[in-house]
């Protein structure tokens, strides 16, 4: 796989999850005890991924430290032979090599994607959003990189959604689909129901080209008043042949509470350390 670098925007308000988000970061939220955070640079390790650019707000130290090493906790769980813990936990914090850029001012997710270009530099690279959390065998992202190392030009993941759920999401019009791979022949960020091409949403995954930072830089406010991404890889379009991947597993918009809620009871339903009680509790309580 070619693609080194994933980047990982966190700066958003969070507005959603207020009050929690008064102090404590959405992405720091867990799924039932994992952060979405955890989940989305593992995932991005266990594609190949060597470094790691989290984009975040001022106010936002707690997210830099989650992956600083722990040495006291560390050395408590040793003490009390926790050894699956203590695996996980050195796992994520030495797998991968994380920095993080400061957006000051929350303009979108393309301006934030913008922050990074310093540290991605000349090359190919993803981005991961980690409200949407995604379980499958293989890492979507890592899926997606291959397909860009055969296909080139940008490749983002989508999902077929209900005609409710198309305003309040960016939506891509599709040709010569291909097994799970279709060419991209437009894209709109959170259109009326009555002018979106498709029910083909577009989910937060994406391995592009450099050039999408040059894109970012001209692009105009969008939907929102934000500087969408999805308007500045529309702008590659003409140039670039992009392809939209429809990726197997199960997916969760962990961005609202009930999206969480939900992941957290899928997790807890088929993890070995919980499902049997958390089964029989929900039965008697159902
Ligand atoms: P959202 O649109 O979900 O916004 O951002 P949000 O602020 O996180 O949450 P709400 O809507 O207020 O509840 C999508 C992704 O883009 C990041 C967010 O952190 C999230 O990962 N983002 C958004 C930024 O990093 N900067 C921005 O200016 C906007």
């Amino acid at each position: 796989m070619t693609i080194r670098k994933a980047v990982i925007p966190v700066a958003g308000f969070g507005t959603r999850f207020l009050p929690a988000t008064r102090s404590v970061p959405k992405v720091l939220i867990p799924v039932l005890d994992r952060p979405p955070l955890h989940l989305a640079v593992e995932e991005a390790a266990r594609a190949g991924v060597e470094h790691v650019v989290l984009v975040v707000s001022p106010d936002q130290q707690s997210v830099a430290d989650y992956f600083t090493p722990k040495p006291a906790v560390e050395d408590a769980l040793e003490r009390r032979g926790n050894h699956a813990l203590l695996g996980q936990m050195r796992d994520i914090a030495r797998t991968v090599d994380v920095s993080c850029v400061t957006q000051h001012e929350q303009l979108g997710l393309g301006h934030a994607v913008l922050m990074a270009r310093e540290a991605v530099d000349d090359e190919p690279f993803c981005v991961l959003l980690p409200d949407d959390v995604i379980w499958s065998d293989a890492p979507t992202i890592g899926s997606m990189a291959e397909h860009h190392d055969s296909l080139g030009g940008p490749v983002i993941a989508v999902k077929r959604v209900p005609d409710e759920a198309v305003p309040s999401l960016g939506i891509v019009d599709v040709r010569d689909a291909s097994g799970p791979l279709s060419r991209i022949a437009g894209m709109v960020e959170k259109p009326r129901l009555e002018d979106a091409p498709s029910n083909l949403a577009i989910i937060g995954r994406y391995v592009l080209p450099p050039r999408i930072f040059d894109a970012l830089e001209n692009v105009a406010p969008g939907a929102g008043g934000e500087i969408q991404l999805t308007d500045a890889i529309a702008a590659l379009l003409p140039t670039e042949a992009a392809h939209a991947y429809e990726f197997p597993g199960v997916h969760f918009d962990v961005g609202t509470p009930l999206g969480l809620l939900k992941a957290s009871v899928h997790d807890a339903l088929r993890r070995p350390d919980t499902a049997a009680e958390f089964r029989r509790w929900l039965a008697e309580t159902l």
